[in-house]
């Protein structure tokens, strides 16, 4: 569908924007307390970890973490901030690979479980979850609400957002369930970059069918990390699920 790969070098080298974007400091302290508060004293395993942008700030809070990574070049750049010995990682798909150990916490935050396309592979990544957790362990998902209401019939696109230099534009395929995410940046001449990631988008109530799926039960729901009430008019969630008991 896209024909390159959106984790490449050129994306892992420019992801990091220290105090700004996914990495401003209030973001990231709400962020950290809430897996914090839900991990205990760990383990916890990140789905998808990155370049560490939430590992490492929750390493740094005392709880020991692990992640599971797809992209090369996006490891690289982690190790740039923090060794095999402080964050080991798995370079795997987080639907199949498995971390050694049994944790506490297993999340997959910044809507990543849309990166997986199909709905085989995302209930194959809640199954994943339960295969890492010990009993009434918990799996954290933040994923954005699919913007279906903002589609008139006939229209397949959606504008995200807009500022100086940048469109944020979605393009929905509401049969196959899918977007792909178009970042536009230009400056003042006729040049644009175009940065364009695929995602299979769900409904919460879906993803919930997936937990229960995987023996999970929701737990908490909420619009935010701060535990903001997730409404009809929100557009994302931080969803909590809990493994049974045994
Ligand atoms: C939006 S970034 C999020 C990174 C990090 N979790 C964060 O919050 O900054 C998405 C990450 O998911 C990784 N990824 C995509 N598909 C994956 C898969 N199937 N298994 C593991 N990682 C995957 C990409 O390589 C990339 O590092």
């Amino acid at each position: 569908m896209i024909p390159w790969d959106p984790w490449d070098s050129e994306t892992a080298g420019s992801y990091d924007t220290p105090g700004a974007g996914m990495f401003a400091p209030e973001l990231l302290r709400q962020t950290v307390d809430r897996l914090a508060g839900l991990a205990g004293d760990g383990p916890a395993l990140e789905f998808a970890i990155g370049t560490g942008r939430v590992a490492i700030p929750l390493r740094d809070r005392g709880v020991p973490v692990a992640g599971i990574e797809l992209s090369a070049a996006m490891i690289d750049q982690l190790r740039t901030k923090a060794d095999e010995t402080r964050i080991p990682v798995i370079a795997g798909d987080m639907a199949t690979a498995r971390a050694p150990g049994r944790f506490k916490l297993v999340y997959l935050v910044y809507n990543t479980l849309s990166n997986l396309l199909t709905q085989t592979e995302q209930v194959a990544c809640f199954r994943n979850a339960a295969r890492h957790l010990e009993a009434g362990g918990r799996f954290v998902i933040e994923l954005w609400v699919p913007e279906l209401r903002k589609l008139p019939p006939g229209q397949d696109a959606v504008v995200f957002g807009t500022e100086p230099g940048y469109i944020g534009l979605d393009t929905y395929d509401v049969l196959e369930q899918r977007v792909v995410s178009h970042h536009f940046r230009f400056g003042d001449d006729r040049q644009a970059a175009l940065l364009r990631s695929a995602h299979r988008y769900v409904w919460p109530a879906e993803l919930d069918l997936m937990g229960q799926l995987a023996g999970f039960a929701l737990e908490e729901r909420s619009a935010d990390w701060t535990g903001t009430p997730f409404t009809g008019e929100s557009r994302s969630h931080v969803s909590v699920y809990r493994l049974g008991d045994g």
